[in-house]
């Protein structure tokens, strides 16, 4: 790249070393955040793993009943007696489902005695209905499965705020510095021109889907997309700054 930029290259050998350095605390800081956003953030939904649905959790909140309970409430199966049906609702909205649900105390009327009895018939894989097989209820397993109901509060507006105050600045900051540091390699405009974009565009779709999925859950893909960009492009970034620091010039 042309004058007036500073070459990476040219500079001492103390500033190299202290610009490496800094690179590689860069680097083991957007490690760090990713492991912080696993451990923190990735039992939201109450389910394992990191998955769009803990971003939901986190930035819009989830609110998804039972399929048991669904289908108890739409009266179905129709054969269910009234205080059988009432005795399963009362369970599926009470809490501590796995432990009540074998309780030996409420005998042939337990959840499990009430499922075996009423529901099993039809749904085991031995069914001869197909769409019944669909919903299997033959282990506890497949029945608890299918009783949670979840309701999960999204972050509060301070919480967003206050995370918004701090991502924002912070990570502005970094980009700034990256694409300054970036734009003094020898490495073509096109090459880092891209990364720039993929890098402020994808902070910018991050921290702005934060407050579009408050009130939209789809933004969570805005959110996930734009969080993957940004890092992409950050870290894409600083290797090229490493790259130029130390490789040897082709030409003088
Ligand atoms: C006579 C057979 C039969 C019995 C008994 C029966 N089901 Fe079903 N169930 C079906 C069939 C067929 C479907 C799929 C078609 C439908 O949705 O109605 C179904 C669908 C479901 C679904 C899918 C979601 C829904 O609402 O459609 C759930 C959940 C369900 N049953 C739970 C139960 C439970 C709990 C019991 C016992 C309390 C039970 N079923 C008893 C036949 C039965």
């Amino acid at each position: 790249m042309s004058p007036p930029f500073p070459q990476l290259r040219a500079l001492s050998f103390g500033s190299r070393l202290g610009l490496t350095s800094l690179c590689f605390v860069l680097l083991g800081g957007i490690a760090a955040s990713l492991a912080h956003l696993y451990l923190h953030d990735h039992k939201r939904d109450e389910r394992p793993g990191l998955t769009v649905d803990d971003v939901k959790g986190v930035y819009h909140g989830i609110r998804s009943k039972s399929p048991l309970l669904v289908a108890l409430e739409r009266g179905h199966p129709e054969t269910l007696k009234t205080d059988d049906r009432d005795r399963l609702m009362k369970w599926l909205t009470g809490k501590d489902l796995s432990r009540t649900y074998d309780d030996i105390d409420l005998g042939d009327k337990s959840p499990q005695a009430l499922i075996a009895d009423n529901c099993l018939s039809c749904h085991k894989k031995s069914s001869t209905d197909p769409a019944a097989r669909a919903v299997l209820l033959e282990s506890d397993d497949d029945v608890l499965r299918q009783s949670i109901s979840r309701d999960i509060s999204p972050n509060s507006t301070a919480i967003v705020v206050a995370s918004t105050h701090v991502h924002a600045t912070t990570l502005a900051i970094v980009g700034f510095a990256v694409v300054m540091l970036a734009a003094c390699t020898r490495f073509g405009r096109g090459l880092i021109g891209s990364l720039t974009a993929l890098c402020g565009i994808g902070l910018a779709a991050d921290i702005g889907g934060w407050w579009l999925t408050r009130h939209q859950e789809q933004f969570a893909y805005l959110i996930m997309a734009g969080g993957a960009a940004f890092t992409l492009g950050t870290v894409l970034l600083v290797l090229l700054i490493l790259a130029d620091l130390w490789l040897p010039r082709r030409s003088g």
